[in-house]
C-alpha cells in the first residue's frame, strides 16, 4: 500500500494527516515513513533471497538517527564514506561488523578510527590508498580487510553528475589495474584483501549497464581466484533507481535475478549499498503556499521551502511532484513556476509544472524527499535546516527539530581586536 496517499479529502502519511505534522512542527518540514522504509528494506531482502547477501544502507542518503535506528534494527548494515558517518552509524546501533567504508579521499585519520571501531572492511580506490592503509595498519598493529573499487567503465543512462562507472570518473581503480593491485596487499602482512567492490552511478533504471558492470566484475573475480587469491565479497555498489515521476517502475525482482545468474554460482557473499532506493520515496517535504504572484506572463507559486532545503531540483534538473495536502476540486489546472524565497533564479522546486492552481496559505507535498534532500540541506539566506518528522502508523515525531538562531551562530566568534557594534 502506498504510505502516503489521500483519505478523505487530504494527504496523509500512513496514518495521520500530513497537516497534523505541518501544525505540530510548521514547515517547512521533512515527514518520513517508518514503515515505508522498512517495506523498502523487506523488497531487497525478498529480491536477493537464498543469495548469501547482506544490504548495506548508504547513509550519505538520510543520515537521520532516528531512521538508522529503524534500520540497524531490522538488521541492516550501513555504507559510511566519512568518520563523521561512521560515528552516525555507530551512535544509531550498527555494529561494527555491518558497517563498510566507502569514497575516494580517506584521510588516515579517518582510516585509523576505523581500524580501531573494527569496521567489516575499508573499499579502497586507489594505489595511493592502498599505501596509506597498509601504513596505518601496521601502526596500529591491525590487519585492515579491504575490498579494492574497480571502475567497471560502463556509461548508465543518470544524471551526469551521479553517473560513477564509466573511466573518465574519478572514482575506482581500472580494472586493468586491479589483478596486480589484489596481488600486492595480498602479500602485505597488515593487508587482507577479501573481495572486489563497484558502484556505476544512481538513479539508474534500465537493468542492462548493471549486466555488463556484474558480469566484468565476475570476470575479474574469476581471474583473480585462478592467480590463486583470495576472493569471498563481491560489493555491488549502491541500489537501483525510483520512480520520481512516470520512470518505468524499477524491478527489483529482475535486479535480483541478474544478480543470481551472474553470482549465484560464485561462492560469493554479495553485499550491495542502496540509499535512494530504501528512503527516496518514504519522505516528503511539506511546505506552505506564502503567495501567488503574477508576472512577466507567468505564475509563480511562492513556498516556504526553498533550495536550501531541497537543492536536486537546483542542481541536477531533477523532476519532484508537487501535490496539494488538500486538492481543491476544481482548481484551474495551469503552468506554474514552484519557487522559495531565496534570492537566486535558480531557488525553484519546479518549473512550468501543470499543477491546480494553489492558493496562499495552503499545504503543498513535495514528493520522493526522503533520499539526498535534508543531508543535502544548508543555512543559505540564513533560513534554519527544515526539521525532520518521522511517522509510524499513527503516531508522529520531531527526530530532529528546527535550530535556533542562537544554535545556528553557536559556533561563530568575533574576534576582541574588530570594533565593537557602533551604538
Ligand atoms: N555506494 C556508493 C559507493 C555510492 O557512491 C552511492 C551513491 C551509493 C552506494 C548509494 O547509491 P543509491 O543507492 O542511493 O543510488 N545526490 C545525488 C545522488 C548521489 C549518489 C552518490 N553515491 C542525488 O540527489 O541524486
Amino acid at each position: 500500500a502506498p504510505h502516503f496517499a489521500y483519505r478523505g479529502g487530504r494527504l496523509m502519511a500512513d496514518e495521520v494527516p500530513l497537516e497534523d505534522v505541518a501544525e505540530a512542527a510548521g514547515t517547512p518540514v521533512f515527514v518520513y515513513s517508518r514503515q515505508a522504509v522498512l517495506d523498502a528494506a523487506e523488497a531487497y531482502r525478498t529480491a536477493l533471497a537464498e543469495l548469501p547477501a547482506t544490504i548495506c544502507y548508504a547513509m550519505k542518503a538520510n543520515g537521520n538517527g532516528a531512521l538508522l535506528r529503524s534500520l540497524a534494527t531490522a538488521g541492516l548494515g550501513v555504507d559510511v564514506v566519512s568518520a563523521g558517518e561512521m560515528k552516525l552509524a555507530l551512535r544509531a546501533g550498527f555494529p561494527a561488523s555491518r558497517i563498510v567504508f566507502s569514497g575516494v579521499g580517506k584521510t588516515a585519520a579517518e582510516i585509523g578510527e576505523a581500524l580501531d571501531a573494527g569496521i567489516a572492511h575499508l573499499n579502497v580506490e586507489s594505489e595511493a590508498e592502498l599505501e596509506a592503509v597498509a601504513q596505518v595498519a601496521a601502526q596500529r598493529g591491525k590487519v585492515a580487510h579491504i575490498l579494492l573499487r574497480v571502475n567497471p567503465d560502463v556509461a548508465a543512462a543518470t544524471h551526469e553528475k551521479i553517473a560513477t562507472g564509466h573511466k573518465a570518473t574519478k572514482f575506482g581503480i581500472a580494472l586493468e589495474h586491479a589483478p596486480a593491485l589484489y596481488a600486492r596487499a595480498a602479500a602485505d602482512p597488515w593487508l587482507e584483501p577479501i573481495g572486489i567492490a563497484a558502484h556505476i552511478g544512481s538513479q539508474i533504471i534500465d537493468m542492462s549497464p548493471y549486466r555488463t558492470a556484474f558480469g566484468r566484475m565476475a570476470e575479474l573475480v574469476d581471474a583473480l581466484r585462478g592467480q590463486g587469491l583470495t576472493v569471498t565479497q563481491v560489493d555491488l555498489g549502491g541500489g537501483i533507481g525510483i520512480r520520481y515521476r512516470d520512470e518505468p517502475l524499477p524491478d527489483l525482482a529482475a535486479y535480483g535475478a541478474i544478480v543470481r545468474e551472474i553470482f549465484g554460482h560464485r561462492d560469493v557473499e554479495i553485499l550491495i549499498e542502496p540509499g535512494r532506493s530504501l528512503v527516496g520515496n518514504a519522505g516528503v517535504l511539506l511546505t506552505r503556499v506564502i503567495y501567488v504572484k503574477k508576472s512577466g506572463g507567468k505564475t509563480f507559486v511562492v513556498v516556504d521551502a526553498a533550495m536550501n532545503d531541497l537543492i536536486r531540483p537546483t542542481l541536477y534538473d531533477a523532476w519532484h511532484e508537487i501535490v496539494p495536502v488538500h486538492p481543491a476540486p476544481g482548481a484551474p489546472v495551469v503552468p506554474v513556476d514552484v519557487v522559495g524565497p531565496v534570492c537566486e533564479t535558480g531557488d525553484y522546486l519546479a518549473r512550468n509544472r501543470e499543477m491546480p492552481e494553489p492558493v496562499a496559505g495552503s499545504l503543498l507535498a513535495v514528493m520522493s524527499a526522503g533520499a539526498y534532500a535534508a543531508v543535502m540541506a544548508s543555512s543559505y539566506n540564513a533560513r534554519p535546516l527544515a526539521p525532520e518528522v518521522l511517522v509510524d502508523g499513527g503516531r508522529h515525531a520531531v527526530v530532529r527539530r528546527r535550530p535556533t538562531m542562537d544554535e545556528m551562530t553557536a559556533l561563530e566568534a568575533v574576534p576582541d581586536w574588530l570594533a565593537p557594534a557602533p551604538p
